[in-house]
């Protein structure tokens, strides 16, 4: 893997739980674990995919990765430095280089503003305002996401371009302040079928020409394996697998991976396909099972070394790490 760009070290978000009564009576606070105890690198210029049902943790991954929240515990190092419990104020100079981009551009674009007034809002927050070089920047950004030729749609309102033109523009806001890591939430997964390969091929592109390093959420593993370099599965707030993308597609080893890759080649997307492959719903991560958190699903339980031990995320082969009994070594 290339130079380090971003690293989470025993990365914690727990989200107190407003009970009430009951916990006062109690004396305790609840929490939802929504990440727990998660670790990873990320490599210039990596597309690493994060992966895992609806509740796994993946969103929340992301925003304490680009600090838009504060962990509850453990580290983030952006390029050598510790960033995380850096106040707002410290944060500034690293906020241009960490961006986001939402799975809905409806929602995340002011539908108030032209193009060009969202494209050049990021740099006059940065003190950039000398109207020429500003419009330098938009010019050069918009080619990069294949917004052309500009001029046709700076003096548009969002509502005025098509799905896959208005993610463009999504992402070229993202690319305003020349980041060196994007979060792109489910980018894709809101856009017609028809036009989701163009803006993977933006993302594509922004990564070989100039090394942008992306984590891509997805429930998708076919289009992680098409778009990421490695991928890794989460299950409520942990991380059960890593891999490199085609090992983690064509060899998965842990059981829930399994049923994830199994749960793929359903044709009715509307359909909650994991719930065909495994049984039951994605417990509470208020109070998850004891042992393996996926023990009470899973079609390959051993018994109570599964109800009991929590499963250590493991190097298995080479650079592909699984966190099951199955594979212990003991
Ligand atoms: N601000 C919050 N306060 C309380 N709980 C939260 C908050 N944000 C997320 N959660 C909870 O944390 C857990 C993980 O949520 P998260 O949004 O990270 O999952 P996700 O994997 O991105 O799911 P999806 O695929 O639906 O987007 C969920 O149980 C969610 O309800
Ligand atoms: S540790 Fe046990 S319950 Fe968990 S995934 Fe492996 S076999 Fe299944
Ligand atoms: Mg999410």
């Amino acid at each position: 893997m290339n130079e380090t760009i971003i690293e989470a070290i025993n990365l914690k978000k727990w989200f107190p739980l407003r009970t009430g009564f009951l916990s006062t009576l109690l004396r305790s606070e609840l929490y939802v674990k929504a990440v727990d105890d998660v670790s990873f690198t990320i490599g210039k210029g990596e597309i690493f995919g994060l992966a895992g049902e609806s509740g796994s943790g993946k969103t929340t991954a992301g925003k304490l990765l680009i600090r838009l929240i504060e962990p509850t515990g453990g580290k983030i190092i952006f390029k050598g430095e510790d960033i995380s419990r850096l106040s707002e104020n410290r944060l500034k100079s690293y906020r241009k280089k960490l961006q986001l981009v939402f799975q809905d551009p409806y929602e995340s674009l002011n539908p108030r503003m032209l193009v060009e007034d969202i494209l050049s809002e990021p740099l006059q927050i940065h003190g950039i305002s000398e109207e020429k070089e500003i419009s330098g920047i938009i010019h050069k950004v918009m080619e990069a996401v294949k917004l052309t030729p500009p001029d046709e749609f700076l003096l548009r309102y969002p509502h005025e371009l098509s799905g896959g033109q208005r993610q463009r523009v999504a992402t070229a806001r993202a690319l305003m302040l020349d980041p060196e890591f994007i979060v792109a939430d489910e980018p894709v997964s809101m856009l017609d079928v028809s036009i989701r390969a163009e803006v993977l091929n933006v993302i594509l592109d922004l990564r070989n020409k100039f090394n942008v390093a992306f984590l891509f959420i997805t429930h998708d593993l076919a289009l992680a394996r098409h778009i990421c370099d490695r991928i890794a599965v989460m299950y409520l707030g942990k991380m059960v697998e890593m891999a490199s993308a085609d090992e983690l597609v064509y060899e998965p080893l842990h059981p829930y991976t399994r049923a994830l890759i199994e749960a793929v080649p359903v044709p009715d997307p509307t359909a909650n396909r994991i719930s065909m492959v495994i049984k039951g719903e994605i417990p509470s991560p208020v109070n998850p099972p004891s042992g393996c958190r996926f023990h009470t699903r899973c079609p390959s339980f051993i018994g109570d070394v599964c109800r009991k031990k929590e499963p250590e995320l493991a190097e298995i082969s080479k650079d592909h790490y699984v966190a099951c009994h199955l594979y212990s070594k003991a």
